[in-house]
């Protein structure tokens, strides 16, 4: 067999698609007795679970009475098992600085940070909010959290103190951890300001852990250095003896209405779920160099470059900046002088990396990649093609891996061996029952449009929205009886399933999601909008750009000031990567008789296309 076969399905002779058939069915059949075999083989629990399954729709819980830490699989065994010296983290930056941190070192240091922050006052249950650039030090504050109990929420860095804030507040941390700065394009990005003005007369923050990356400074009333905190530690900390349902982390993510709602997934099913579908997905090898291009502020950081990855006892590669700086072979130059076997990135970056042209590709060698992965948006068929042929030599598999924050992990996905089809997530996961249905729950025909849901829960599968239950039970109530993804999808005569994207106001710019609602929500605050409308309009590199209708109060007038000005509150109070790409002026706004406003007739007449169904259009 050559060194870049692949074999995620390697149980006997059968050829990949029966074997697969048969595994998935078994897996549909009696997802139970599915589960509980893998858990058992593939996790280190402290106390085995008495009951796999509960479900007291919606409400469910996995492994029940089962007790584990997850630090526990992501570090100790490895360390156990003797591989104390093997590379954990890798990172690397756009200045070529590169640091690598053993299993053993990375062990010691989630350790004594896990102690740092007991000294401080967590406890199990307590949450810590993360607003960190992606160094090797965010890992050692996520999996710390994990050690003790502690619940991690980590917002994003390119987030603004406004939306920091409200995080902060709805998740009642106590401890909030950040960094001075993150570089960007050769510029260092200020964090820390930004969280001083997050947390101006917010009483409940007791403490700020800082990395300085510069020379350390005095630091005010409240703030700790982060490696003064970690320094006299005691270098074991005995792991926290968590039930399998109780929460590991925190993630706000957006929906169709309101504000961002913090998606709260558990230890056990999490564990698991997160190192099977790593395991399975990227056909993982002991000496793999695995690089997940994600930060993670986003859902596929926290599962696939944090835990998925280090639960496997792989090599996870961090990389700090972006694709195309300093030049735009930057990430090529990584892939080729660390050896990378596995790459997991979004379309949106491979869209940008073809439009820079295959000639910066043909400089480097890629014979080290064995798998590829995209995720966070439907990926056009010619830029899988492209990704395939330029990237990965033209025969690596290429996973398309559609899922959600909600879903902790990779739902539809062709496992490599099996056929692939450009621009097709495919085929289900094990124990993931899915079906594409209409309004009324009931399932389309073949190439038909409609529904994407998932009929049963899984392991990693969210367990509620932090404070807000009823938004949870929403998800399994919109149809009644399923999980409601979200998504339009069509299934196609072999199974195969294609994700159109979002069937509601969730718009995907550069793979990120964000809510209609939220942008309008911040418009409004400004001074001299009256109404405001946004919707998604198309664009060739990231999926979607934001255009905006705005009415503006009497006595403003519209004019480019207003426009930056617009643009400016936007960034202050969300981030600028929600910054409206265009903002247009208008009279009114279509609305139903009822006051809502029909985004649909909006992005129909934008994209001149049919408005469809006007009969509740308020005219
Ligand atoms: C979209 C990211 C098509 C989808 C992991 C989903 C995708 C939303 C894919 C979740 C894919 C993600 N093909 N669409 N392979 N992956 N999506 O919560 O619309 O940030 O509902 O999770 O991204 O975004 P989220």
């Amino acid at each position: 067999m050559s060194q870049h076969s692949v074999k995620a399905l390697t149980f006997n002779s059968m050829n990949h698609v029966e074997e697969y058939k048969k595994l998935y069915s078994e897996s549909i059949k009696e997802p139970e007795k599915f589960w509980a075999e893998i858990a058992e083989k593939e996790i280190q629990w402290s106390k085995k679970w008495d009951k796999t399954f509960e479900w007291n729709y919606p409400d469910y819980k996995w492994f029940v009475g089962g007790k584990l830490n997850i630090t526990q699989n992501c570090l100790d065994r490895h360390v156990e098992a003797g591989l104390g010296n093997k590379t954990a983290l890798l990172y690397l930056n756009e200045n070529y600085n590169r640091v690598a941190v053993s299993y053993g070192e990375l062990l010691n240091q989630v350790n004594k940070f896990a102690n740092g922050l007991k000294s401080l006052g967590v406890k199990r249950g307590d949450k810590v909010v993360l607003y960190m650039p992606l160094v090797i030090e965010q890992v050692v504050a996520m999996l710390a959290c994990a050690r003790i109990g502690g619940v991690h929420n980590v917002v994003f860095g390119g987030f603004s103190a406004q939306a920091l804030r409200e995080r902060i507040v709805d998740s009642g941390a106590k401890v909030v951890i950040t960094g001075t700065w993150t570089l960007r394009r050769g510029v260092k990005k200020d964090l820390k300001g930004t969280v001083d003005e997050a947390i101006q007369g917010l009483d409940v923050v007791e403490h700020i852990i800082v990395l300085q990356r510069d020379a350390a400074s005095a630091l005010v009333e409240k703030e700790i250095d982060f490696y003064e905190l970690l320094k006299d530690q005691n270098e074991f900390c005995v792991p926290e003896e968590m039930d399998a349902e109780d929460p590991l982390f925190v993630l706000y993510t957006s929906g169709s209405t309101g504000k961002p709602k913090g998606v709260v997934h558990t230890t056990g099913g999490y564990s698991l779920y997160t190192h099977y579908t790593t395991k399975k997905v990227f056909d993982i090898r002991e000496n793999d160099i695995y690089w997940c291009t994600a930060d993670p502020g986003w859902i596929t950081g926290h599962s696939y470059v944090v835990y998925g990855p280090l639960s496997n006892g792989v090599t996870s590669v961090l990389v700090e900046g972006v694709p195309d700086f300093p030049t735009p072979d930057h990430w090529y130059k990584i892939i080729e002088e660390q050896k990378v076997s596995i790459f997991y990135t979004s379309p949106t970056a491979i869209r940008m990396l073809r439009k820079y042209g295959e000639q910066y590709c043909e400089k480097h060698d890629f014979s080290s990649l064995r798998v590829l992965g995209t995720v966070g948006e439907p990926i056009n068929p010619e830029v899988w093609q492209w990704y395939r042929k330029h990237i990965g030599s033209g025969d690596r598999p290429v996973e398309d891996t559609w899922w959600q924050t909600e879903t902790g992990g990779h739902m539809i996905v062709t496992l490599p061996g099996l056929p692939q089809k450009p621009g097709k997530a495919g085929k289900p996961f094990f124990g993931i029952d899915v079906d594409v249905v209409n309004k009324e729950g009931k399932s389309v025909s073949v190439n038909e449009k409609g529904f994407l849901v998932i009929k049963k829960p899984w392991p990693s599968a969210l367990r509620t929205c932090l404070n807000d239950h009823e938004r949870f039970k929403k998800y399994w109530n919109e149809i009644k009886g399923v999980y409601f993804t979200g998504d339009f999808a069509i299934k196609d005569e072999d199974g195969d399933i294609q994700v159109l994207g979002r069937s509601d106001d969730v718009i995907s710019v550069s793979g990120h999601r964000l809510g209609s609602a939220e942008i309008e929500n911040a418009l409004l605050t400004h001074p001299a909008v009256s109404e405001a409308a946004v919707i998604g309009k198309p664009d060739e590199i990231r999926g979607e750009k934001i255009k905006t209708f705005v009415v503006l109060k009497p006595g403003h007038a519209p004019g480019d000031d207003l426009v930056n000005d617009i643009k400016r509150h936007i960034k202050r109070e969300i981030a600028s990567m929600v910054v409206p790409d265009e903002i247009e002026f208008a009279q009114g706004l279509p609305k139903t008789r009822s006051g809502k406003i029909m985004r649909r007739v909006l992005k129909a007449r934008e994209l001149k296309q049919d408005e469809g169904d006007l009969s509740v259009l308020d005219t």
